[in-house]
């Protein structure tokens, strides 16, 4: 596995290691690995014989007040877990990806206002931004992205098609702790009490998309009952929406396809997110 910070760097290794037809397949981070990140390792593993994670912890994807500084780091411990399972690992700091006044902020595309663009200000504009400039850079033939961060998945794939960027963008279902909290970098803020409650976000959701598979159309009633039981247990309700799962246009029918639940809650001060397909034509 190969280290690298610079791009020169960067290309000079994948220069040397790629061989005539062979593809290159790339994981943005922004470090603090879990077993999502490897699982989107090993999809790129199976789709490409190069490899290749970085991991910036992005500044422009942050609000002011959001986490930046508190954000985990532990690049050693992140390396270690990737040793082994990929080619090169690039670890760009800032004057990498941000040259002084070379890298224009992108608008982000898609349906960006809703869900966690609401609350979010500039958020996806600045995840637009990284991740054209670590596309532009890596040049793979493919990327993975985790469908936990759907919205983010929503507006990368619509970013590729805007600016024409020949990458495939694959997407990779979300991995989940034994009580059902999606993996998160995140989580490891929540205190004891509040992991423990914590699973509450994903029952709640298998409970509205059970309902639904076995006929309850009052979609309605099903939300209520979930942003009752979430806020009697403690929980700050940001979101909680069917949409389309294209378009991620609010749909009211639970009949709709393709569709998926999306929600949002504050425990304490930790912000956590979880979606679920309900129905899934795509
Ligand atoms: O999903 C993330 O970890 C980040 O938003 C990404 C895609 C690496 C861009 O900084």
């Amino acid at each position: 596995m190969r280290v690298v910070r610079t791009i020169s760097e960067l290309e000079d290794a994948i220069k040397a290691l790629r061989r005539e037809g062979q593809k290159v397949a790339f994981v943005p981070t922004m470090g603090a690995l879990h077993a999502g990140h490897l699982s989107l390792v090993e999809i790129a593993r199976e789709l490409a014989e190069i490899v290749v994670v970085s991991i910036f912890v992005n500044p422009t994807q942050f609000a002011p007040g959001e986490d930046f500084e508190r954000y985990p780091r532990q690049e050693e411990a992140d390396l270690a877990k990737l040793e082994g399972h990929v080619e090169i690992v690039w670890l760009p700091g800032v004057e990498d990806i941000y040259p002084d006044g070379a890298v224009r902020t992108v608008t982000a595309p898609g349906n960006v206002q809703v869900l966690c663009g609401a609350s979010r200000e500039g958020h996806f504009d600045g995840v637009a931004t990284v991740v054209k400039r670590l596309l532009e850079v890596v040049q793979p033939d493919m990327a993975i992205f985790g469908e936990k961060d759907y919205q983010q998945l929503h507006m990368i794939r619509e970013l590729v098609k805007t600016h024409a960027l020949p990458v495939k963008i694959v997407h990779a279902p979300i991995v989940r702790e034994e009580d059902g909290l999606a993996m998160s970098s995140r989580n490891r803020y929540l205190s004891d009490d509040a992991r423990k409650k914590a699973p509450l976000v994903f029952t709640v959701l298998r409970q509205i998309a059970q309902a639904v598979y076995q006929g309850e159309t009052r979609l309605g009633t099903l939300l209520d009952d979930a942003r009752n039981r979430l806020d009697k247990a403690g929980f700050v309700l940001e979101y909680l929406e069917l949409r389309d799962a294209e378009t991620l246009a609010s749909v009211s029918s639970p009949l709709h396809a393709p569709a998926r639940i999306f929600i949002a809650v504050y425990l304490g001060n930790t912000r956590l997110i979880d979606n679920i397909e309900i129905w899934n034509t795509i």
